[in-house]
């Protein structure tokens, strides 16, 4: 049989591309299923925590008490916890209700949880966790945390809490709220808010003039 030139030639570099394309292809599957072809690639600079440090607005210490009239002498006074506390004998029975000397207005709509829950009847400078850790008052947020998981995984991530101050660190810091800026740890139920429209600028906007022109596309 007689075969053309042209057609042996056809088929070998059909041949040869299969080849290469096989390969290539065999080379890609095996790049793929090494595990640690993803950990090679370096972290994008951007990602860097050092980068992007950001602080979270947490209390400097343990609160202290302003009480307005003292009910002995009438004057104000700020205390801190252990001004009174190291001499009285914690009473657990005690809900917001009956605090009617020193902590009066203290508003308590949490669950049904005890003062104890979170304050420390052996130190009142300091908060406690469900397995009896004591832990300063800067670290809030591990309290919330243990009751509060799904909420506290969401604000690691972003999703909970946002993020306040600048996007450009040149024109200053960025900083987190924590969970006690925006909650109330005794009546930590945010606020509900009512969406207001703003009001027109008499200045920018004035009436004369632009009324007429925006009437049409203006949604009232
Ligand atoms: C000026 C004194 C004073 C200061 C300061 C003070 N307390 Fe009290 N506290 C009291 C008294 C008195 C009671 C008893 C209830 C009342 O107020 O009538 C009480 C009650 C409590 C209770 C309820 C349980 C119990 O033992 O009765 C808790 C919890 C508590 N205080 C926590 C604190 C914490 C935390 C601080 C600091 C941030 C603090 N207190 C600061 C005087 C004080
Ligand atoms: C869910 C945890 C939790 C519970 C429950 C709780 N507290 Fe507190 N409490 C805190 C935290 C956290 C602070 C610190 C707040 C801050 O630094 O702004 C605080 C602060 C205080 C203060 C200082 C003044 C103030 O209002 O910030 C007093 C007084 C106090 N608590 C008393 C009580 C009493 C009395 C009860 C029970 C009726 C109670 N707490 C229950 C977490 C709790
Ligand atoms: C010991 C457990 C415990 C701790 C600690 C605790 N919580 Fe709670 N919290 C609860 C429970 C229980 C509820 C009620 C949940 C429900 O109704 O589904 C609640 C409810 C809430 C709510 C919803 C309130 C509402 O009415 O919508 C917020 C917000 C909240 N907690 C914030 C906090 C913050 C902030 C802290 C830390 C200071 C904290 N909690 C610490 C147990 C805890
Ligand atoms: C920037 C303010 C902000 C910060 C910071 C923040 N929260 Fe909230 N949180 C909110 C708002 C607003 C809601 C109310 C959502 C709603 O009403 O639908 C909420 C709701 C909640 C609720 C009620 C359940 C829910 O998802 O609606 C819990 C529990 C809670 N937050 C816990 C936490 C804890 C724990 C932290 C700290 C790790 C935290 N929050 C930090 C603003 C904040």
């Amino acid at each position: 049989m007689n075969t053309s030139p042209t057609k042996h030639s056809t088929r070998n570099a059909t041949l040869l591309i299969a080849a290469v394309l096989l390969a290539w292809s065999g080379f890609a599957f095996l790049n793929r299923a090494d595990p640690t072809a993803f950990q090679r690639k370096k972290q994008p600079e951007h990602l860097s925590q050092t980068l992007h440090a950001t602080a979270i607005d947490l209390p400097k210490g343990p609160p202290t008490v302003f009480i307005k009239n003292h009910p002995d002498t009438g004057a104000p006074i700020t205390a801190s916890c252990t001004t009174c506390h190291a001499t009285r004998t914690p009473n657990r029975a005690n809900t917001a209700k009956d605090l009617d000397a020193f902590h009066q207005g203290l508003k308590f709509n949490h669950a049904n949880l005890s003062c104890y829950s979170c304050h420390n009847d052996q130190d009142y400078q300091t908060l406690k966790l469900a397995d009896t850790k004591t832990i300063p008052f800067q670290e809030v947020m591990t309290l919330c945390a243990q009751c509060h998981n799904p909420q506290a995984t969401a604000y690691k991530h972003g999703a909970h809490g946002g993020m306040n101050g600048h996007w450009d660190l040149s024109r200053g810091p960025r900083y987190k709220n924590s969970c006690i800026t925006c909650h109330d740890p005794h009546a930590p139920q945010y606020p509900t808010l009512r969406p207001k429209f703003k009001p027109i600028d008499r200045f920018l906007d004035p009436p004369n003039q632009t009324h007429a022109k925006k009437k049409g596309t203006r949604h009232e």
